[in-house]
């Protein structure tokens, strides 16, 4: 094993050419800009935000999915487009939002849960039945559901289901987007505290999408916020979530409380509304939006607040 954080992140960059309506001319728009993070081992990594603020965009290319326009990602200290990539997918696994559209309606769970199994050649049949017995039961399903179909499934029992196809090949690293937003409130948890002991059972490491700041509390020992392509504030969640130090944070925290949770997205405490990202703010780019905004916030863009094992994007920021 390396020193190396098993993720890393550094400057990482990356563009959407759009056109706005049918006959407008393509524009370049940065979905991510630069942004520089690490995830050591074992470690939970939130990442918060406004929708369009880039975070399943930049899970997209941790997972190799899309490749980052400029900067470069780090995968267990080597770059992330040098590792094979039957390799990456083997480390790297997703857990999407829908389970429903994430698992083949015509397979069975049995199937679902042995195709990575199959496709990276591991076991002979018996042992991979075997294994989707383990599995399942791992991830808390009965066994009688082998032989169903998705639809024939809860939306918690599919969650589960993607889970446990997850963790078929050991991966080390699990990318969830927002696991549990697609599920009843009341599953929610049970699907939280799976992953919860998963982490602790196997030794997984997660970077966790959440637009739920409860979660994130409960989940994660860093919490990284991310505004407009960028990483405004980083840190430990204690501290993030405790003391934060950027306005946005605090707005987020103070939006969280209002009350109504099946909301989601995070609105009445935030005045103003998600910038245009084709034609972002010039300076902070949350200034049009920060009760602190002044002059210098309008004109130049925050440099980076370093404060012991957190920092911040703000001129202000203690
Ligand atoms: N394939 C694409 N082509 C063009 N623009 C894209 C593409 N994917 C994302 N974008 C844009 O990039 C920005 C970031 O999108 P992204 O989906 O990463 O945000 P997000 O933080 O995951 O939002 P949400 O919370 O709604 O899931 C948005 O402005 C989005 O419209
Ligand atoms: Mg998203």
């Amino acid at each position: 094993m390396t020193k190396a954080p098993l993720l890393a992140c550094r400057d990482v960059v990356r563009t959407f050419a759009v056109r706005r309506g049918l006959f407008g001319r393509k524009r370049s728009l940065l979905a991510v800009d630069g942004v520089t993070l690490s995830v050591e081992r074992g470690q939970v990594l939130a990442l918060v935000g406004e929708s369009g603020s880039g975070k399943t965009t930049l899970a997209r290319m941790l997972l190799g999915l899309v490749p980052p326009s400029a900067g470069t990602i780090l995968f267990d200290g080597e770059p992330l487009d040098a590792v094979d990539r039957r390799v990456l997918t083997r480390r790297v696994q997703p857990v999407f939002q829908d389970p429903y559209s994430s698992l083949n309606p015509r397979r069975t769970v049995a199937r679902i849960v042995a195709f990575p199994l199959e496709i990276h050649g591991i076991g002979t049949a018996d042992e991979r039945r075997r294994r989707v017995a383990d599995l399942l039961d791992m991830v808390g399903l009965p066994a009688r559901v082998t032989h169903s179909h998705p639809h024939q499934l809860s939306g918690g029992q599919r969650q589960r289901v993607a889970i446990a196809r997850a963790l078929a090949i050991n991966p080390d690293l699990l990318i969830c987007d927002e696991p549990t937003s697609a599920l009843d409130i009341s599953v929610q948890a049970q699907i939280l505290n799976l992953l919860q002991s998963l982490r602790a059972d196997l030794g997984l490491t997660y970077v966790l999408i959440s637009h739920d700041l409860a979660v994130v509390d409960h989940m994660a020992d860093r919490v990284a916020v991310m505004y407009l392509g960028r990483i405004v504030e980083e840190g430990p969640a204690e501290r993030v979530l405790r003391a934060p130090r950027h306005p946005y944070t605090r707005a987020l925290l103070a939006s969280e409380l209002t009350p109504d949770p099946t909301l989601g997205l995070p609105d009445p405490g935030l005045s103003g509304e998600f910038p245009d990202p084709l034609d972002p703010p010039a300076g902070c780019r949350f200034h049009p939006r920060c009760p602190m905004a002044s002059d210098v916030c309008r004109r130049e863009p925050p440099a980076v607040r370093t404060d012991g094992d957190g920092r911040a994007e703000c001129h202000f920021a203690a």
